[in-house]
């Protein structure tokens, strides 16, 4: 089992009793980070990170860096099947990716995400996708959108003893009839945005996405509530941020929010590999005599 390569300061600057996830790399509570760890990290003041994945070498990199928790997202409707929303994915297309991500990280919790149309027709439909989840992919969470219309789903997830991560905000899957990419939380609507979070709380989820929502608010939300909350464009106040690693990595291409800070161009990368591959394939320099095989 790898331990991650290096430990963010904050982590190892606290105290044992502050530790969200153990006293160093040889401590055994390393080897996994579970959902307890979640609280204490909020308990302790310590930021929790989190990005996407969708294969089992980006989870591999991201996981040996010491990445908090993977998110195998809904969003690979968008970033792996080239649909336009994230209405369309299956999960069925969604559990084979899971479980390439499960096998990819070793010391990351792995969070399942319920696509659309997975959990809407109730209690029990919910429940079956979140134990296809654990029984199919080995993943140790499942989330799912919507705050208070949710509440009843979450319930009874969590009884059955599988650990939720809400999502409330801007929740893509609702994208038609929110009426498009549009901050949530605003004005008014920061009534119903509070109800969500308190209601996700009290069914049992252990933490909570907030996305797309105004910095004061998530604030706020933050404050109020004993579960981290998680920002997708929510600004600094939240208890950890998470991201979708192909905006973060550049390798979309294409505009991206404002609250995504690209860290890499992974696109420009492979485009001049790809460029230079098929310049030396085309005039010859590829392969080299370094690149055969004798008798
Ligand atoms: O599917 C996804 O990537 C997500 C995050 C943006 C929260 O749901």
């Amino acid at each position: 089992m790898r331990a991650p390569s290096t430990r963010r300061p904050s982590i190892d600057a606290v105290t044992d009793e502050q530790r969200p996830y153990g006293g160093g790399t040889s401590d055994p509570a390393l080897k996994q980070v579970r959902t307890r760890h979640f609280k204490r990290a909020k308990e302790s003041g310590i930021k929790i990170t989190g990005l996407t994945s969708y294969d089992f070498m980006s989870a591999s990199i991201f996981d040996e860096a010491g990445v908090d928790f993977l998110l195998v997202g809904d969003s690979a409707a968008n970033t792996v099947f080239g649909y336009d929303t994230t209405i369309p994915v299956t999960l069925d297309e969604l559990i084979p990716l899971t479980a390439a991500v499960v096998r990819g990280a070793s010391r990351a919790l792995v969070i399942g995400d319920m696509p659309f149309g997975s959990y809407e027709n109730g209690r029990r439909q919910a429940l079956e996708t979140a134990i296809r989840f654990m029984k199919e992919t080995g993943c140790q969470a499942v989330k799912l959108e919507g705050g208070v219309r949710s509440a009843p789903q979450i319930e009874r997830i969590v009884d059955a003893g599988i650990p939720v991560m809400a999502h409330i905000g801007f929740t893509p899957q609702s994208e038609h009839g929110l009426g498009g990419h549009i901050i949530q939380g605003r004005g008014d609507s920061a009534a119903e945005l509070l109800a969500d979070a308190h209601a996700v709380e009290k069914a049992g989820a252990f933490a909570v996405v907030l996305e797309m929502v105004p910095s004061e608010i998530a604030g706020q939300i933050t404050k109020e509530l004993s579960i981290p909350t998680i920002s997708v464009g929510a600004g600094p106040h939240c208890d950890g941020q998470l991201m979708v690693w192909t905006d973060w990595a550049g390798f979309g291409g294409g505009r991206l929010p404002r609250f995504v800070k690209q860290y890499a161009n992974i696109r420009e990368t492979l485009l001049e590999a790809t460029r230079k591959y098929c310049e030396e394939v085309e005039s010859g320099v590829y392969p080299g005599p370094e690149h055969e095989y004798t008798e």
